[in-house]
């Protein structure tokens, strides 16, 4: 009947290649073609058009409109961090992807949900084994006393044990350990995930129980297998974070049933992970002594506001060529800011080295914080502390311009709550003066050179 075939595979983007090649010529990556077999249906087969056949299908088209959506469509679930990232809960028969780091959290995340959510919940585990993942799920409390645990990784024997025992959520740990028999590659290569994860997503839409899949992601951080692996499912996590630090951020990267602007926040601690309901409370440092290089950003990750403390040390360098170093932040983006500032305010930064450090080790890509980072380094280079109650929010131009930023009020209202007294915002958000019934001050600015006067002289 079939015939074995076997075909090369790109190991990032899932390229299908006759011969083995060197550098992939779809995504130009180096070294990444394996070999696989693959099981197709012979010539004959595949010519006798199956469409010409008229006997019954069962599965038919319907009109839109006659579709049935059923009034209990999402799953809530005890952690509201998880209902937010899902866009309002778990969407029956989804097939949902985490993808994260090795250590950050994932299967944590996952057995959290398990033992404390009221539905049956099915953990199938490829990577630990049943006592292990009792150990760890004593140390974050069993609560869900109808939660299994199955250590296998034959997709058959899953799906059939799953069909048994009729659980409301299933979760996989991971895809790259688990395999079909039917094929003959190792478990992890481009094929076996492909053929688990799509077998998997036929038994979610087939059942309706919604499946969560942990991802593994390679060092440059996509998600590990073929990126089509992205396309199979219904939505994508990324769970990120530094892994010296406690906190930890859940990104929507595609969802079908909801927005992917919004963003879970936790904090990692003895007992499991923790929702965080106020970041910007603890990414502010504390101590009260006013010391120089500190400023505060009013920044937006996802929809939320949050208040994060950037940290600059600018020292004259000793060794030859002025180091730059970021963390945090784009140290490309860094560099720029450093130019404007020398070219446009005459502030000599060439010979001194330059440090910068996001604090609570986030990651941030918002441009509303280049105000608060040139603050810091100027703060820092003129060794003149800025007031703990003053907060930025603005992009740096090129021609050293404050320009606009999204959700100025939401940053206000933000800055407010927290009790600072005066936030710094460009001058082209506003047609008007801008007037808020806060107890904040909002003072406008249009070029880097207003913020030297206002703020440091
Ligand atoms: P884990 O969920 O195993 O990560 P992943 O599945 O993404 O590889 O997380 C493991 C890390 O989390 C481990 O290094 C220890 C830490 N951790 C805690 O700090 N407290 C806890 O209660 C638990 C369960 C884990
Ligand atoms: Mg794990």
């Amino acid at each position: 009947m079939s015939k074995i075939r076997k075909a090369f595979f790109c190991g990032n983007c899932g390229f299908e290649s006759a011969k083995w090649l060197g550098k992939c010529t779809s995504c130009n990556e180096w070294n990444t073609f394996t070999e696989e077999i693959l099981q197709k249906p012979t010539k004959q087969e595949e010519k006798s058009a199956v469409w010409k056949d008229d006997s019954k299908i069962r599965n038919r088209p319907k009109e839109l409109h006659s579709v049935v959506t059923e009034n209990r469509l999402r799953i809530i679930t005890p952690d509201g961090e998880l209902n937010r990232v899902l866009g309002g809960g778990i969407v029956k028969g989804s097939l949902i992807l985490i993808g994260g780091q090795p250590g950050i959290g994932k299967s944590t995340l996952l057995l959290q949900f398990a033992t404390r959510t009221d539905q049956k919940v099915l953990y199938i585990s490829g990577e630990e084994s049943e006592e292990q993942i009792k150990m760890r799920a004593d140390r974050v409390g069993i609560k869900n006393r109808n939660s299994y645990i199955y250590a296998e990784t034959n997709i058959n024997t899953i799906l059939k044990a799953a069909k048994q025992l009729e659980p409301g959520v299933i979760i996989v740990d991971s895809i790259q350990t688990i395999s079909s028999p039917f094929l003959d590659s190792t478990p992890g290569s481009v094929s076996q995930v492909r053929e688990c994860t799509g077998e998997l997503q036929r038994f979610a839409k087939e059942t309706n129980i919604p499946i969560f899949v942990i991802g593994h992601i390679t060092k440059d951080g996509s998600i590990a297998g073929p990126k089509l692996l992205e396309h199979i499912v219904d939505v994508v996590l990324q769970f990120e974070g530094d892994r010296n630090y406690s906190y930890r951020i859940l990104r929507t990267l595609k969802n079908r049933f909801g927005s992917t602007d919004e963003i879970g926040i936790y904090a990692m601690d003895h007992t499991g992970l923790r929702e965080v309901e106020n970041p910007s409370e603890l990414l502010i440092s504390q101590n009260n002594e006013i010391l120089s290089g500190s400023a505060i950003a009013a920044s937006i990750e996802g929809l939320r506001p949050l208040m994060i403390e950037t940290q600059a040390l600018v020292t004259p360098a000793i060794y030859g060529t002025p180091q730059r170093s970021a963390t945090g932040f784009d140290l490309r983006r860094l560099s720029m800011l450093l130019a404007v500032l020398e070219k446009r305010c005459g502030l000599a930064f060439g010979q001194n080295d330059v440090f910068l450090n996001m604090a609570g080790g986030l990651k941030v890509s918002d441009p509303s914080i280049d105000l608060a980072i040139v603050a810091a380094l100027i703060s820092s280079l003129e060794d003149i502390s800025v007031h703990k109650n003053i907060c930025f929010a603005g992009e740096v131009g090129l021609s050293g311009e404050i320009r606009p930023v999204s959700r100025v009020d939401q940053r206000v209202q933000e800055a407010a709550r927290l009790g600072f007294e005066v936030i710094f915002v460009s001058k082209y958000n506003y047609k008007d003066e801008p007037s808020y019934d806060l107890p904040i001050e909002v003072k406008t600015i249009s070029k880097i050179d207003d913020l030297l006067r206002e703020v440091f002289s």
